[in-house]
């Protein structure tokens, strides 16, 4: 059930599975191991301390493996059925070095490898090497989460209050005016997407800004190279109006701080609209591609807004490295911030929204696996009405990050999640890394020839710096 079409391999000097395997994880691992150093500087329990020191002793052993090429090793027994799966493929894919080996898998494994290292311990096994650079990020991110919370509260108040969109009057107005919010929100939690820790180790604090305000999301319109919005919202729709009593949308998760809060906005918009009635979000069970989002990150997130003073006048990470004061906030944008606390927390206490993790979701294979080894979790989102699929690596796995040509069909791409599946799939994803598919004939040319996009390289750049995106449905019928 995998497909047979060869998938990028970090050996492909033309893939950034290329420069990812000898460029960028050696600096996740360094950062990690930063991390775990400042933490140990802060702790008084000696046990902890040795243990702690034993840690980085074996992320530096991994990060020297990956350095020089070694054989990728088996995955030490932490207690976790998964590990098996790992070696068990890890023994098919022999002899696999680190230069030499499927990205997709061997990027996977490099974060079930680290999270193995802390499930070893006693004192550090639920520790998230990643948690510090999450908050942080989101702290930066501070202007746009402002001006998004006042436009949430504006949108939701209006649409709880008077059942009816910025008081559209005549009967075609509402459904022509729910579009349009509809998209504005589905694009705001596509580029959210765009300030990924993992790619862009070394964002500035105005970088981070300049990517997620409603001005760049304006100007990035054009670049949604593949947009199916208009049948996503069909659908949602047609279920609203043929009077569903339980219409659910799943949101497989990506990324923690800013695109959970974006994500955060769709959901609470989805369901104050009535456009859906229950959010499932699926999170990430061990520490996974740096900021994907973990079950307490989610907690992390609505205590920040709890609190959203003491959150941002506590200095931060970065905010002393860079020495960056950030002015209190108003009244007003407090009240904004408390009011999405209050929104989001009911709908959970409340049961309509859940989380629901998994561990299929840190697998080391493609989604094309999962109606055959997955059947629960294949049942459950089968009763879903779409299954929103965030970011760059949930639709390498969907697309089981096969070097297919750039016109496949996306219903083609994801194989068994495709035609018959009875899965609703909508992929929000900017692009970072090679595999695109469901392109117009000619398009990748076109943007190749771009400059920065590849040109006649055999490299296809443009695609892996996030500033293009595909927004791709497949509804799942036979
Ligand atoms: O392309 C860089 C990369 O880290 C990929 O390895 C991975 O697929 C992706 O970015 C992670 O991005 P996202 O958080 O959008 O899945
Ligand atoms: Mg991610």
């Amino acid at each position: 059930f995998d497909p047979q079409t060869p998938q990028y391999n970090t050996s492909d000097s033309t893939s950034f599975a290329h420069t990812s395997a000898r460029e960028r994880w050696p600096i996740i691992i360094t950062q990690g191991i930063d991390d775990v150093h400042r933490t140990i500087y802060d702790t008084q329990d000696e046990e902890k301390v040795k243990e702690g020191k034993w840690v980085v002793s074996e992320l530096a052993g991994l990060k020297y493996e990956l350095q020089h090429d070694r054989e990728l090793s088996s995955i030490t027994d932490d207690g976790e059925p998964d590990v098996a799966d790992y070696n068990k493929e890890l023994e098919a894919l022999k002899p696999a070095k680190w230069h030499s080996v499927p990205w997709l898998y061997s990027e996977c494994y490099l974060y079930r490898r680290i999270s193995s290292i802390f499930k070893r311990t006693q004192h550090w096994k639920s520790y998230d090497i990643f948690a510090r650079q999450k908050m942080s990020t989101f702290r930066s991110s501070r202007p746009a989460v402002i001006e998004l919370a006042s436009r949430y509260r504006d949108i939701v108040t209006e649409l709880e209050s008077k059942h009816t969109i910025r008081g559209a009057k005549t009967a075609e107005e509402p459904e022509k005016a729910e579009r349009v919010l509809f998209d504005e929100i589905c694009e705001i939690c596509l580029w959210g997407n765009a300030t990924d820790l993992s790619l862009l180790t070394n964002l500035s604090y105005e970088d981070i800004q300049k990517l997620q305000g409603s001005e760049a999301r304006k100007k990035s319109e054009k670049n949604i190279i593949v947009n199916d919005l208009d049948k996503a919202f069909k659908v949602l729709s047609a279920a609203q109006k043929g009077g569903k009593k339980e219409r659910r949308v799943d949101i497989v998760l990506d990324n923690a701080g800013f695109e959970l809060f974006v994500d955060l906005i769709l959901a609470g918009y989805l369901l104050a609209s009535g456009l859906a009635t229950n959010i499932v979000l699926h999170p990430k069970s061990i520490p996974w591609f740096v900021s994907d989002v973990l079950p307490q990150d989610f907690g992390a997130l609505i205590q920040a807004l709890a609190d959203p003073q003491g959150f941002y006048s506590a200095l931060s990470d970065d905010g002393e490295k860079s020495g960056t004061k950030t002015p209190p906030l108003s009244d007003a944008e407090v009240d904004n911030l408390k009011f999405l606390f209050q929104h989001w927390s009911t709908f959970h206490a409340e049961g309509q929204l859940v989380l629901r993790p998994n561990t299929f979701w840190t697998a080391g294979g493609s989604f094309w696996r999962l109606p055959k080894t997955e059947q629960n979790l294949t049942e459950d989102l089968k009763q879903s009405e779409l299954v929103i699929f965030k970011g760059d690596l949930n639709y390498r796995k969907l697309t089981a990050d096969v070097a297919w040509p750039a016109t496949t069909p996306f219903t083609e791409a994801i194989g068994p999640l495709g035609p018959g599946s009875g899965i609703r799939v909508l992929a929000l994803r900017t692009c970072k890394a090679d595999v695109v598919v469901g392109l117009p004939e000619g398009e990748d040319e076109r943007i190749k020839a771009i400059a920065g996009g590849g040109g006649d390289s055999g490299a296809r750049k443009w695609a892996w710096s996030g500033k293009w995106a595909v927004v791709q449905f497949s509804d799942g019928k036979a």
